[in-house]
């Protein structure tokens, strides 16, 4: 199935931070890709903004050198590259100063989109939307994209909430999750609010529990130093597999519409129950045989910092009272897999004699690698004698059943796009970051009141074997790594 692409409107996208790491490997080979399979208008126009001096010519010739690097469709396509990288230009502009923002102004059109992507740190998005905003560059129309992190918890995140408020209304702001970029979390909504067969059983009398998985096999190396002061609390849970929960758990909204979907997951947020520190496991990879520990990759041989979390958390509400909601989440692990198991209960009465040992039903939801739904069933062993049961899944990767290259687009083209649509589903409003980081916070002020070390784990495992403890305790047990 060749998927329909729709020309989005002409827009003048303003990337701030645009040598930086993030713009040069995801953003604009993004905006490369969208370019390519023919999304993007004739009249778009995308400025980079840094402060270092360079030339428009130096700034295509790096944008090329990534689109190389990191887009596989620019590879063997000069052609296509060089009438990409006509669309692009280059402002040298002081983000805390005065410099540049008049050169800026020029640049921009009437009577188009305008959007302002800030790839730089948080603590410039308060000073860049302010000068926007003095400099008339942000009209009222035009919209303005944060990335994570947003905050380090819920007063630095109300800090920044205000501080991007002081410029622009709530409609204009586009907090970025790239997790709802992934096509498969996309998916679970299709899957649940457009089926008829799953909602009479989304709920804790038929669902035995619930795992999020988000396990890399990569290390934290060359981030360590942002990565030591969040850890994976901070840096994956209260924004990632937060909302991985809150799609999997909400109720469903009256309508696809931005604030009905963001109402519904800040109830859920909302809903979530304190968690005990006993039914939390953190964890930090050791060093094993040529891999270094996390604290050689961190650079702090004293660090406490968790590179790996495991977590039982309870919605306190109707539908899920009862029904637990395992999180897991870490660095350095066997593999990189995420997904959302919903494990069902058994049968209610059971007639074959070794059912016992069967799992029972399970609907996985895989995020990544190789993106699709996995449906756990019991069926009988083919063949005589006797009567016994096998376990076998339907399996429907997306690019298969879709006929599509898979991964084919990246979170970041999706939401771009969104962006440039002017639709907010898919992004973070500001009292949903708020509530998570209102739950987030005393968990982690709980682990420094009590000075606490994560315990240890081999790097290349599925992390620390408490984890593993977590749901033994409960008489489950948690998914391979694989
Ligand atoms: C980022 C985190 O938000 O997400 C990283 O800061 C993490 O630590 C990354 O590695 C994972 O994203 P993905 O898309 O590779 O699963």
């Amino acid at each position: 199935m060749v998927s329909r692409v729709i020309p989005v409107d002409p827009f003048d996208l303003v990337v701030f931070g645009a040598s930086g790491d993030l713009a040069q490997r995801k953003i604009l080979p993004g905006l490369f890709h969208r370019f390519a399979v023919g999304q993007m208008p004739e009249a778009a126009r995308i400025i980079g903004v840094a402060r270092s001096e360079m030339s428009e010519a130096d700034f295509r010739a790096l944008v090329g050198q990534s689109l190389t690097g990191f887009s596989p469709s620019a590879a063997d396509n000069a052609a296509l590259v060089a009438d990409f990288l006509e669309k692009i230009s280059y402002v040298t502009v002081d983000a805390t100063g005065e410099s540049g923002w008049a050169e800026l102004a020029t640049r921009l059109r009437e009577g188009v989109v305008r959007a302002f992507y800030l790839s730089v740190s948080p603590a410039l998005f308060g000073v860049i939307a302010q000068s926007l905003h003095s400099h008339g560059i942000a009209t009222p129309e035009s919209r303005i994209v944060v990335e994570k992190p947003f905050g380090h918890d819920l007063k630095t995140a109300q800090a920044l909430n205000a501080d991007l408020r002081r410029s622009f209304a709530e409609s204009q702001i586009y907090r970025i999750d790239h997790y709802l970029g992934k096509e498969t979390v996309q998916n679970l909504m299709a899957l649940r609010f457009a089926n008829a067969l799953w909602e009479p059983l989304w709920n804790a009398t038929h669902i035995d529990h619930v795992q999020i998985t988000v396990a890399e096999s990569l290390g934290v190396e060359g981030r360590g130093e942002y990565y030591d002061k969040s850890g994976a609390m901070r840096d994956m849970v209260q924004n990632h597999l937060m909302q991985l929960l809150c799609l999997t758990a909400m109720e469903p909204p009256s309508r696809f519409r931005p604030n009905a979907v963001r109402d519904e997951k800040v109830k859920v947020i909302e809903a979530l129950e304190p968690v005990s520190q006993d039914d939390i496991v953190r964890g930090q990879y050791r060093a094993q045989g040529d891999v270094g520990s996390y604290r050689d990759h961190a650079g702090n041989p004293q660090s406490r910092t968790e590179s790996f979390v495991a977590m039982k958390v309870n919605i306190g509400n109707w539908r899920w009272a009862g029904t637990p909601f395992y999180l897991r989440t870490g660095k350095k692990l066997r593999a990189r897999c995420s997904e959302i198991a919903v494990v069902f209960r058994d049968p209610p009465h059971m007639i074959f004699p070794d059912m016992a040992s069967r799992r029972g039903n399970a609907l996985i939801i895989k995020l990544q690698p190789d993106e699709g739904i996995t449906l756990r069933n019991t069926i009988k062993e083919p063949g005589p004698g006797g009567f016994r049961l096998a376990e076998v899944t339907l399996d429907m990767t997306f690019a298969d059943a879709l006929e599509q290259e898979a991964d084919a687009q990246d979170a970041y083209e999706r939401l771009i796009m969104d962006v440039i649509r002017g639709d907010q589903t898919l992004f973070m409003r500001g009292d949903e970051a708020e509530a998570a980081w209102a739950w987030v916070d005393p968990i982690v002020t709980g682990w420094e009141e009590a000075g606490t070390k994560p315990s240890a784990y081999d790097p290349g495992s599925a992390g620390p074997d408490d984890a593993l403890m977590l749901l033994h305790r409960d008489g489950r047990r948690w998914r391979e790594l694989n």
